[in-house]
C-alpha cells in the first residue's frame, strides 16, 4: 500500500472516533448555519482539525485543501501536492440522525488525484484508491456494476439545495431519467454516493454544484474502478465546474446523452 495512503486511512479513522462518538449524543449538539441551508457542527471542525494533525505530522510539507479551514500552504510553500479534504461529507443528514455520511481525503499531485479514501464511519465501510492501484471496500477489489441499459439503471443524485440557478434544467434532466431509469436516489452524502457508484450499488451519478472536496476521493474510486467521470460536457474539467456525471462505461453515456439535451448557456461543463 502506498505510504500516503496508510497516512489518510489513519487520519480517517481519527475523523470517524470524533463523529460516531457525536452522534451518540446529537440534542447536544452545536451547529451554525454558513447561508441558507449550509449546516456546519463543531463536529465537521474537531474532525478536520484531527485529520489535519495527522497528516501534517507525516507530510508537513503538502499543502491544504479543507471544507471548513480552506487553503493551507505546506511547510515549504508551494508544494506539487495537495490534501483535499471533507472532514463530515453530509452534515445535514448527521444532524438528523440519517445514518449516510462520510470523511472524505484525498491527496493531488499537481492537480490529479493519485490517493483517496471515503470512509463511512456508520457502517465500517473504508473506501481506497491509488492511482493506477484499483479501488478497494475493506480491502476487497470493487468494480463498477455490470449493468447495460439506462431502463435497468439506478441512479444516484444530488438535489440543489442552496443556489437554484440551475434549477429548471436539473429537474428537466430528472423528469426525463425518472421516466428512463429504474430509479433515482438522493442519499445526501455526495463522496459516499461516487464510492457507491464505484463499488457498483449505484449504476450512475449526476449532481450540479460540487466543491473538490466532495469529489476528489470519490472520482478516483470510480476510475479505478473500471468507471468514468467527467463534467456536463463529457471533459475533465469537473474539480473546477463543480458539476459532474458519472457511471459504469454504459450508463455513463446514456445519462450524459440526457443531460446534454437540458444544458442551457449557463450549465455547459
Ligand atoms: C454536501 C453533500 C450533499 C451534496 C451537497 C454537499 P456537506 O456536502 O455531499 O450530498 O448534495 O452539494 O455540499 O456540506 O454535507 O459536506
Ligand atoms: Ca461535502
Ligand atoms: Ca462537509
Amino acid at each position: 500500500m502506498h505510504p500516503a495512503l496508510n497516512i489518510i486511512i489513519k487520519a480517517a479513522r481519527r475523523a470517524s472516533q470524533i463523529i460516531n462518538r457525536a452522534s451518540l449524543d446529537l440534542e447536544h449538539l452545536q451547529i451554525t448555519t454558513k447561508r441558507q441551508s449550509d449546516f456546519v457542527t463543531e463536529v465537521d471542525k474537531a474532525a478536520e482539525a484531527a485529520i489535519i494533525d495527522v497528516l501534517r505530522e507525516a507530510y508537513p510539507e503538502y499543502g491544504i485543501l479543507a471544507e471548513e479551514s480552506g487553503q493551507t500552504a505546506g511547510s515549504a510553500g508551494g508544494s506539487e501536492y495537495q490534501w483535499i479534504i471533507d472532514p463530515l461529507d453530509g452534515t445535514t443528514n448527521f444532524i438528523h440522525g440519517f445514518p449516510q455520511y462520510a470523511v472524505s481525503i484525498a491527496l493531488a499531485h499537481r492537480g490529479q488525484v493519485t490517493q483517496a479514501v471515503v470512509y463511512d464511519t456508520v457502517r465500517n465501510e473504508m473506501f481506497t484508491a491509488s492511482k493506477g492501484g484499483g479501488a478497494f471496500l475493506n480491502e476487497r477489489r470493487i468494480r463498477v456494476s455490470k449493468c447495460l441499459r439506462l431502463d435497468e439503471a439506478l441512479i444516484g443524485t444530488g438535489f440543489p439545495y442552496r443556489i437554484y440557478d440551475h434549477i429548471d434544467a436539473y429537474l428537466a434532466i430528472f423528469k426525463e431519467l425518472a421516466r428512463k431509469s429504474a430509479g433515482i436516489r438522493r442519499p445526501g452524502a455526495a463522496a459516499l454516493d461516487l464510492a457507491y457508484v464505484a463499488c457498483g450499488r449505484f449504476d450512475g451519478f449526476w449532481e450540479f454544484g460540487l466543491s473538490p472536496w466532495d469529489i476528489a476521493g470519490g472520482a478516483l474510486l470510480i476510475s479505478e474502478a473500471g468507471g468514468l467521470i467527467s463534467d456536463l460536457a463529457g471533459n475533465e474539467t469537473y474539480l473546477q465546474s463543480g458539476n459532474l456525471v458519472a457511471g459504469n462505461p454504459k450508463v455513463f453515456a446514456q445519462l450524459l446523452q440526457v443531460i446534454d439535451g437540458h444544458r442551457t448557456p449557463g450549465l455547459m461543463a
